[in-house]
């Protein structure tokens, strides 16, 4: 949808700048709206195109709009703030789905309508268990932009990233092995359905440095891992990525001891470095399964995620899918078909990485104004969540219990350990539902119970005479 901007006397740059400044504040520019093209602002200002390059290069600056390659501009989706008069009442650092002012219901609803007329009563019958052939295609191309490059008949669509660990977690491989290896932390959903299956999981520890590749080929050598479980990207809870070194040497071990990866990309849209390739691209000998989401920049409600898996494992795949499920909602698939090949994908994708980013920066900037130096804080240039390390002998669980008392939630990352594995003393932050006022007052609220905390209790100091023992 493009929108028009009035006439204004005058062809400086600046007055063209605060007239769509002024559209924006006002709500006339919707956030997410596409602006004028260069060639309309200067018809319209009666200015040169350097002019109205040099406005739009100016809120491109400020963050006030966003370009789109071959497309042209955007502005920005900003977080509601709440005036300063106004109770910050309920903070949520907890949840982990998109806030659903952000989310894109008109755009979704449009191909919701437009599948049922394009598919008809193809959607409203069975499916191929692995999924529509047009969406495997579409999806084929999508994966190319995060470097996964594979033919249509090994990607799988599935109700959801839950869904593809899932069945990865109950189903035999062809290498022959049980136990599963997962980062400690890791996601609370692998860690639930390890248990709900009986299954021997094995936990490594993974820290904000990542993974000990000497550790890992250890556990490697075991001959018992059938994969092992990581999230390389904007890990949850840790909001840390591996290095590419450390995908490269996961990715040579997987082949040296024939154990599968199962790599979880659920944040791959929101990724700012180009040069961040995900271990199935590392990987020659077929050892990696990538999965990704759907869920995190457009609706989860939706239930749907992609499986890219090596051939010998396909057979085994359909046949877990098919009795899961049958097949993920043709509806679903057919909505997600379009809004893919029309591009409304990778515009809103641009604009969640930015609204994350700009949310994630608040972070960085109140953490470091507020917090003291004891405590820990990994926070990522974009991704959603960031882990908060409270100093002993001080407990995260204290901390969330007097938060809660202020009406802030945030999780605790213990829940993230597999039961026999050692916690950290920590607390998730999720950015999806706080804006940029709600994480300022939140982090101050922490930085307040610390400080008073630290004075009835000195956090502890290593002694780094004795700290190897
Ligand atoms: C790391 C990770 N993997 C997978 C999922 C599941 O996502 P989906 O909604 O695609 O099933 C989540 C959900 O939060 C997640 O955090």
């Amino acid at each position: 949808m493009s929108i028009s901007i009035s006439t204004s006397t005058g062809c400086k740059f600046e007055a063209i700048k605060a007239d769509i400044q002024r559209k924006l504040a006002s709500g006339a520019i919707r956030p997410g709206a596409k602006l004028p093209s260069i060639r309309d602002v200067s018809v319209q200002y009666g200015c040169s195109k350097n002019t109205a390059i040099r406005a739009y290069d100016e809120l491109e600056r400020e963050h006030l709009i966003y370009s789109v390659p071959k497309s042209g501009y955007y502005a920005v989706v900003r977080s509601e703030q709440p005036s300063s008069a106004e109770p910050l009442e309920r903070i949520d650092l907890a949840t982990a789905t998109p806030d659903p002012a952000v989310m894109p219901y008109a755009d979704f609803q449009h191909c919701l309508n437009q599948a049922i007329e394009r598919y008809q009563d193809r959607l409203f019958s069975y499916a191929d268990p692995l999924g529509f052939m047009s969406l495997r295609q579409a999806l084929q191309k999508h994966l190319t932009t995060t470097q996964v490059f594979a033919e249509p008949e090994r990607i799988a669509v599935v109700s959801g990233s839950q869904q593809a660990i899932h069945m990865l977690a109950g189903m035999p491989f062809p290498n022959g092995k049980t136990a599963i290896l997962v980062e400690q932390p890791t996601y609370f959903g692998m860690l639930r359905t390890l248990e709900l299956l009986g299954i021997t999981a094995i936990g490594i520890t993974r820290t904000d440095e990542g993974i000990d590749l000497d550790e890992l080929e250890r556990h490697f050598r075991t001959n018992t891992i059938k994969f092992f479980y990581t999230v390389p990207r904007y890990h949850n809870p840790m909001g840390t990525s591996l290095s590419q070194e450390q995908k490269q040497a996961i990715a040579r071990l997987a082949e040296r001891y024939d154990v599968y990866i199962v790599e979880d990309d659920y944040l791959a849209d929101l990724e700012t470095n180009r040069r961040a390739d995900p271990i199935y691209s590392l990987n020659r000998s077929g050892h990696v399964i990538y999965v990704k989401s759907f869920s995190k920049v457009t609706l989860p409600g939706l239930r749907l995620g992609t499986a890219v898996l090596p051939q010998p494992l396909l057979e085994t795949f359909r046949q877990f899918k098919s009795s899961a499920d049958s097949s993920t909602s043709a509806l679903s698939q057919a909505a997600l078909e379009l809004y893919l090949t029309c591009g409304m994908f990778d515009r809103h994708a641009a604009r969640m990485r930015e609204h994350y980013r700009i949310r994630m920066e608040a972070l960085r900037t109140t953490a470091a104004r507020y917090l003291p130096q004891e405590v820990r804080l990994h926070v990522p240039d974009v991704g959603v969540f960031a882990r908060l390390l409270v100093p002993p002998p001080l407990e995260a669980d204290d901390l969330l219990a007097a938060l809660k008392q202020q009406n802030v939630a945030a999780l605790p990352t213990a829940r993230s350990y597999l039961r026999t594995f050692a916690k950290d003393n920590g607390l998730r932050l999720s950015v999806m539902r706080a804006n940029e006022a709600q994480i300022d007052e939140a982090i101050r609220r922490i930085a307040d119970w610390i400080g008073q905390a630290c004075r009835r209790k000195p956090p502890l100091h290593w002694d780094p005479v004795v700290d190897w023992i």
